[in-house]
């Protein structure tokens, strides 16, 4: 099977620092992923750089065969390449519709019903201004602006991030739904380490800009020595429950 998405010996950072040594991995059509590991380890530099959003030194990037390494990162959103950054990216004086309609570009408007069916909630509030809505339904708005760009891959950086558990709930199912009904690859990075392995099928670690374990969730479930090492203490899933 031909991979969606391959990185190959990626090097990349910012001017002269380079943040992201050699990384290699590749993401399949459909698949749930998650990146993880400790602050700073180059996880956002990661997405940036999938995007074109850094400065790349050596290495490849090809998207369904096609080299994508020197594209803009417009041509790469258009190619299918969804990203939703870590800070929440709406228009916050806009309405919930406005933010959802300002992100359709040519696009039917009945896209925006698909959004809606997503995410309720978001119906409910589509009068609302950005600045009114919770953290959580900002998250949500910010990852059905990106849909409305029809991504074959979504590159989502911490969604949970400050969420409650319940919110959190509502969001991994609308992802549930999007890999299941849609067939959207994602490429989740989290802190909730819990949360992440129960959504994905593969995880990707990476310590200091280098890729130090690649496998499936249930392998890094049994394994805490992994977790222990690469990722903060507390973020370990307790292995009685899994
Ligand atoms: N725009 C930038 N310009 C220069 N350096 C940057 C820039 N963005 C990030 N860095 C540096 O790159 C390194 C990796 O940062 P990155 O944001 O990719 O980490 P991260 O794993 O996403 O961390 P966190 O878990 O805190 O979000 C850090 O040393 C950071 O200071
Ligand atoms: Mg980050």
């Amino acid at each position: 099977m031909t991979p969606l998405l391959q990185l190959a010996d990626v090097s990349a950072g910012y001017g002269p620092l380079t943040v992201l040594h050699g990384v290699s991995f590749s993401v399949n059509e459909g698949e749930r992923m998650c990146l993880l590991g400790r602050n700073g380890v180059g996880k956002t530099t990661t997405l940036r750089t999938i995007m074109g959003q850094t400065d790349l030194r050596t290495g490849s990037l090809v998207w369904r065969s096609r080299e994508i390494t020197r594209s803009t990162t417009v041509r790469r959103s258009r190619l299918g390449i969804g990203y939703v950054p870590q800070t929440r990216d709406i228009f916050p004086s806009l309405t919930v519709e406005e933010n959802l309609v300002a992100g359709l570009r040519n696009r039917p408007a009945s896209d925006v019903v698909r959004a809606y069916k997503l995410f309720p909630r978001l119906h409910e509030r589509r009068r609302n201004g950005g600045v009114e809505l919770s953290g959580g339904e900002q998250q949500m708005l910010s990852v059905a602006r990106t849909l409305l760009g029809e991504p074959r891959l979504l590159l989502l950086d911490e969604p949970l991030e400050g969420l409650a558990p319940i919110i959190c709930e509502e969001l991994i199912s609308a992802f549930d739904t999007l890999c299941e009904q849609e067939g959207v690859a994602i490429l989740l990075v989290e802190q909730k380490v819990q949360e992440a392995l129960r959504f994905a099928q593969r995880a990707l670690v990476l310590d200091h800009g280098a890729m130090v374990h690649e496998s499936d969730t249930t392998t890094l479930q049994v394994n805490p020595a992994i977790l222990d090492r690469y990722i903060a203490v507390a973020d370990i899933p307790v292995t009685a429950e899994n």
